[in-house]
C-alpha cells in the first residue's frame, strides 16, 4: 500500500506519518527530512528552508526519483511532504508509472493558521528523530529527549517570521493540488483538529479498508 499525507506546515504530517509507518510496515519519505539532512552537504538548499520558499523542483524530484530506485520500494510507503505542487504531482506520476505503483490514497489533514502556528512554535526537535510540543506532548525533563537524552532544539524554519512565508506559499500551492488528487477519486479528509490518537484512527480507518 502506497499514500501520501498533504497538510499546510503543523498539520501533524511527521506525527502521523510515525504512527502510520510503525502500525503497517511500511516505509517513510519525508522530503522535509531528507533535505535537512541534504543542507549539510549543500549550503544552497538551506537558503530555502530559511526562507520558507520550496527548494525548487528540480532538486527535490531528484532526490525522490532517486530513493524510488531501491528495491525496497516494494514494501509499501509514505509520502509526507511530497508533492507540494502540481508539478511535483505530475513528476511523482511518471516515476510512479515507470515503476507500475500506484498510490492508494492521498491524506489531507487541515488545520487553521492559528492552530499551526501554536503547534509549530511550541515544536521542539531532537537529532535522533524525536518531535515534541512544550505544552501538548513535553519530554520528561524540559529541554531533553526522553530517548537519547541530548538536548532539544527548535528548528530554524519554526521562527513566527518564516512561519508565515511557509503558510503563504502552502496556500498559494494546496488548491490546484486538492482539485489534481480529488479528480482522479484519491483524496481522503482527514480533521487534523482532532487529538493525536484519533487522527490516527481516522486515517487507519482508510488504510484497513
Ligand atoms: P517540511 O519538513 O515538510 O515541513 P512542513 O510541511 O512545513 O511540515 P512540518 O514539519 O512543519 O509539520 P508537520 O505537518 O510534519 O507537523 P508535526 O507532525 O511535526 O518542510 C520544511 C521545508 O522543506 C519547506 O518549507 C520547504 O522549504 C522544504 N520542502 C519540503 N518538502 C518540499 C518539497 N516537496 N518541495 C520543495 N521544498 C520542500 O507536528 C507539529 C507539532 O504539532 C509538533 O509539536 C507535534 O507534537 C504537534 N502535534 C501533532 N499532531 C498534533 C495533534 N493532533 N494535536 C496537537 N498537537 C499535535
Amino acid at each position: 500500500m502506497n499514500f501520501i499525507l498533504l497538510g499546510p506546515p503543523g498539520a501533524g504530517k511527521g506525527t502521523q506519518a510515525k504512527n502510520v509507518i510503525k502500525n503497517f510496515n511500511m516505509l517513510h519519505f519525508s522530503t522535509g527530512d531528507m533535505l535537512r539532512e541534504g543542507k549539510k552537504l549543500d549550503k544552497t538548499i538551506n537558503k530555502f528552508l530559511l526562507s520558507g520558499r520550496l527548494v525548487p523542483d528540480e532538486m527535490v524530484i531528484n532526490i525522490i526519483k532517486k530513493r524510488f530506485e531501491r528495491d525496497d520500494i516494494k514494501k509499501g510507503f509514505l509520502l509526507d511532504g511530497f508533492p507540494r505542487n502540481l508539478r511535483q504531482a505530475e513528476q511523482l506520476d511518471l516515476i510512479l508509472e515507470s515503476k507500475n505503483i500506484k498510490i492508494d490514497k492521498v491524506f489531507f489533514m487541515d488545520i487553521g493558521f492559528d492552530e499551526a502556528i501554536n503547534r509549530i512554535t511550541g515544536r521542539r526537535v531532537c537529532e535522533c528523530g524525536a518531535s515534541y510540543h512544550i505544552t501538548m506532548l513535553p519530554p520528561k525533563k524540559i529541554g531533553i529527549c526522553d530517548y537519547c537524552e541530548a538536548d532539544l532544539i527548535q528548528r530554524d524554519d519554526d521562527k513566527e517570521n518564516v512561519i508565515r512565508d511557509r503558510f503563504t506559499v502552502y496556500e498559494k500551492e494546496i488548491e490546484p493540488l486538492i482539485k489534481y488528487y480529488k479528480k482522479i477519486k484519491l483524496l481522503v479528509l482527514i480533521d487534523g483538529l482532532k487529538d493525536e490518537k484519533d487522527v490516527f484512527k481516522q486515517i487507519s480507518s482508510y488504510i484497513l479498508q
